[in-house]
């Protein structure tokens, strides 16, 4: 058996954005686990179509062991992307020991089945909330992680996860770790194979844009007015999907040329725009108004979080590619 790579959480919108950039860089040796409670099979199969090949899926949870231990003894697996993961900041708040049981449990899980079967190289989904409301903008790496909500700290607690297991340096084993801490990912690629198919809404800008574009919502209700911002609105590191998938590609890439690894890079364009500065490249992009109100910032809204980009650009060679007007234009066209 030829090396495969493992993608937990992979029939998600982020998993199957690398999947398909996985595919575009020749790697078609792919593993999906998934328990598909917020995605299903659909843009997976349309990836194997499109491509030709098969990607090997096991519906399952990280908490069963037993069906990792499956995966792992019916496929060679060398390397890991870890996405697998509840994101609702709000249910991760009324409900944190799901939470901590999901994220947390499972990935205790997937780390002793990789000891097990001798896989140390994984890449995983953090994300910006890491940094909870700094007032460091743009984000380096550096900035003091003080997250605010469950969910983000189970992001952080397996950052530390991992970070213990990289420095305990077990005897023999040369584990090679990347995190990747994820801004505002939006969009879908424009290859128009993927669509965005979440189970549940979690209440995100574009998601909520779009219901006002195709008529689900007659507005959008725009969430601040008294940051200290251009116009008043919280400003975001909007990146477009694509361009974040392959940021999952070149760290592939780095940690198999570059063994005993562990880095942390911030995902992000490096430019910060308010919700209103969205809202009208949106409505100028598609040629259609967003009718819109303005009320107070939500809770634990941070009123403003851009990246700084230049660690990854320097050590992945990674920036992005995409503009908003691209992401807008490809929400629009996706939604066809
Ligand atoms: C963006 C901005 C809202 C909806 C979340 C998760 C985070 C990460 C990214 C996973 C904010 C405003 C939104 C609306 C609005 N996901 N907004 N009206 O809150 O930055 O982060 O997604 O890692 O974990 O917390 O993203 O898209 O919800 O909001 O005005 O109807 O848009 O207030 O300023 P957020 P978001």
């Amino acid at each position: 058996m030829g090396k495969n790579i493992l993608l937990t959480g992979g029939s998600g919108y982020i998993g199957t954005h690398t999947c398909l950039s996985l595919l575009e860089n020749g790697f078609d040796q792919i593993v999906v686990i998934d328990n598909l409670v917020n995605s299903d099979l659909q843009n997976i199969r349309n990836l194997e179509n499109n491509f030709g090949i098969q990607i090997k899926f096991y519906e399952s949870d990280l908490n069963d062991i037993d069906v990792l231990r499956k995966v792992f003894s019916e496929n060679s697996i060398s390397d890991v992307i870890h996405f697998a993961g509840l994101k609702s900041v709000k249910v991760s708040v009324s409900d944190p020991l799901y939470y901590y049981e999901n994220n947390i449990s499972g990935t205790v899980n997937l780390l002793k089945v990789m000891r097990e079967f001798k896989c140390y190289n994984i890449i995983f989904s953090s994300s910006a909330t890491v940094y909870g409301e700094t007032l460091e903008n743009p984000i380096n790496e550096n900035v003091k992680t003080a997250p605010i909500n469950p969910y983000g700290r189970t992001k952080l607690f397996i950052e530390h996860i991992l970070k213990d297991i990289y420095d305990a340096s077990y005897p023999n084993e040369n584990w090679s770790i990347i995190i990747l801490r994820y801004f505002n990912p939006v969009s879908c690629s424009p290859l128009g194979i993927l669509k965005e198919l979440p189970k549940e809404k979690v209440g995100n800008l574009f998601p909520a844009i779009m219901d006002v574009y195709d008529g689900t919502k007659s507005h959008l209700t725009i969430f601040g007015k008294d940051c200290a911002t251009i116009d008043g609105s919280p400003i975001r590191d909007y990146i477009h999907v694509s361009d974040l998938a392959d940021a999952h590609v070149l760290s592939l890439k780095y940690l198999n040329n570059n063994s005993n690894t562990f880095e942390i890079f911030n995902v992000g364009t490096g430019k910060g725009l308010t919700v209103r500065e969205i809202v009208d490249i949106f409505s100028e992009t598609v040629g259609k108004e967003i009718k819109y109100v303005v009320a107070d910032r939500r809770a634990g809204d941070a009123e403003i979080s851009f990246a700084s980009p230049e660690k990854i650009n320097r050590m992945l060679g990674w920036s992005a590619k995409y503009t908003v007007a691209e992401m807008c234009a490809h929400c629009v066209s996706d939604s066809k």
